[in-house]
């Protein structure tokens, strides 16, 4: 990592843990590495993402999107259909002297070829037991990817839901990977969330919805402030393709340490449901009332990770600015998705300006995100609650009682404006 990145990388990881985004997992006994736990701010930043998310693959006209919500734990069928239990798998190397092991294209610069044995391959998938016997018939796995939770419940859907192609089917929640080399904070973990869409059409439309997805994917990411020089899309060669896919383009994202996979959007053809179908012997086709035929549909998949996302966000969202000659760190986060919205902060603990501000968060609580803010000078409560990225504070001082008015300080430009309290909630929804 270059200076000054790996600076803006150190500085994420600290105030994630000082302000309430991200914990290390475990952390009053040490810790367990690339273990995380999520804080009161990154729980609401993590949740305002997904509600986004829900929200753009539904908002389209043209679009069905159907939500399922399906089991961590599926039949160990469901794995070995979907070929995880065969080819779910990295090479890893042993580092001889040290005993470390890494995957076979991760291996730091400083190490010796000679020094590592042959890559071996090492299935990623989490091996658990149901109930109290454990035998070779009880072993279950979690979940490596949301994706065959859609799947496996296609025809669900499509009889419950009377589907009719073009449709997806979106699961989100967690997975979970045994990572050779999980790090780089939340970027690679061992236990994720992901955000994953099946896209059902018919065979001759699959590119026309493979450019949809990424065009409508990469959207999304620059509609959460993400600058389009830090986005770009790479298409995978042909020997990185995953073993369901025919075709791949990875939507990226520039890291503090460089380039890498932000949401993968995969052709995935008619992989996933023919290997059900072959292994369940249940009918997974559709029958499409144009030709009175039943076909296979092809999958067009936008797979992204939710808590990537998050530590994207953190990453393209921090500034620092100079302000009175100090620097001011801020997050630069939309309304739409700022842990806090707003941060009502009475200029005195007086009665008469705490029950005003009261009376403010009850209005506004309805519609936005809002905290009140005691705390310290008004001064520092404006850093704290730009650190955490607060877009707006409403400050309630000494001459609100009279004027029934607040003033509003924006936490980009500084401004500050007078509002009637009455028009507060107005104030905010035309943003
Ligand atoms: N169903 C296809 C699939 O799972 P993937 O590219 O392996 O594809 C999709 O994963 C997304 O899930 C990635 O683009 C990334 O955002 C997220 N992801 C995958 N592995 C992850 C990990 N170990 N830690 C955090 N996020 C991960």
């Amino acid at each position: 990592m270059e200076k000054t990145n790996k600076d803006l990388f150190e500085k994420i990881v600290t105030i994630s843990q000082s302000r309430g985004f991200v914990f290390n997992a475990s952390s009053i006994y040490g810790g367990l590495r690339s273990s995380y736990d999520y804080g009161p701010l990154g729980v609401s930043l993590k949740n305002n993402l997904a509600a986004s998310w829900w929200r753009d693959i539904n908002n389209d006209d043209v679009l069905s999107i159907y939500p399922v919500d399906t089991a961590i734990i599926q039949s160990s069928e469901v794995w070995k259909a979907s070929g995880h239990l065969a080819e779910f798998s990295d090479p890893m190397v042993d580092h001889k002297p040290t005993g470390e092991r890494f995957r076979a294209d991760q291996v730091p610069d400083d190490i010796k070829k000679e020094d590592l044995t042959e890559p071996r391959h090492f299935n990623l998938m989490f091996e658990t037991n149901i109930g109290p016997v454990k035998n070779e018939n009880s072993a279950v796995y979690l979940r490596p990817e949301t994706a065959q939770g859609i799947f496996v419940n296609f025809e669900n859907v499509l009889r419950t839901m009377r589907a009719k192609l073009p449709f997806g089917i979106a699961n989100i929640g967690k997975s979970f990977r045994n990572e050779i080399t999980p790090g780089q904070f939340i970027f690679r973990t061992r236990e994720f969330e992901q955000m994953e869409i099946e896209f059902f059409c018919k065979e001759e439309d699959q590119e026309h919805w493979f450019n949809f997805w990424i065009n409508k994917r990469l959207d999304w990411y620059k509609s959460l402030g993400i600058s389009e020089d830090k986005l770009r899309i790479r298409p995978h060669e042909e020997d990185e393709l995953a073993h369901y896919a025919s075709k791949t383009s990875d939507i990226e994202f520039m890291y503090p340490w460089g380039w890498g996979e932000l949401e993968g959007i995969a052709n995935r053809g008619t992989f996933d449901l023919t290997s059900h179908e072959r292994e369940s012997g249940k009918d997974l086709t559709y029958f499409d009332p144009e030709t009175n035929k039943k076909i296979n549909p092809v999958v067009i998949e936008p797979a992204g990770g939710l808590t990537r996302t998050l530590f994207a966000i953190l990453c393209s969202n921090y500034d620092e600015d100079t302000v009175n000659d100090s620097t001011r760190t801020l997050f630069r986060f939309n309304f739409d998705i700022a842990p806090i919205q707003i941060a009502i902060l009475p200029l005195s603990k007086k009665d008469n300006l705490i029950n005003i501000s009261k009376e403010i968060k009850n209005n506004l609580q309805k519609s936005f995100r809002t905290e009140i803010d005691l705390t310290q000078s008004i001064g520092k409560r404006y850093r704290r609650q730009d650190e955490i990225g607060t877009p707006y504070c409403i400050t309630v001082d000494f001459e609100t009682a009279d004027d029934k008015s607040v003033t509003i300080r924006n936490r980009d430009t500084m401004d500050q404006e007078r509002v009637e309290i009455n028009k507060l909630h107005h104030y905010f929804e035309n943003i």
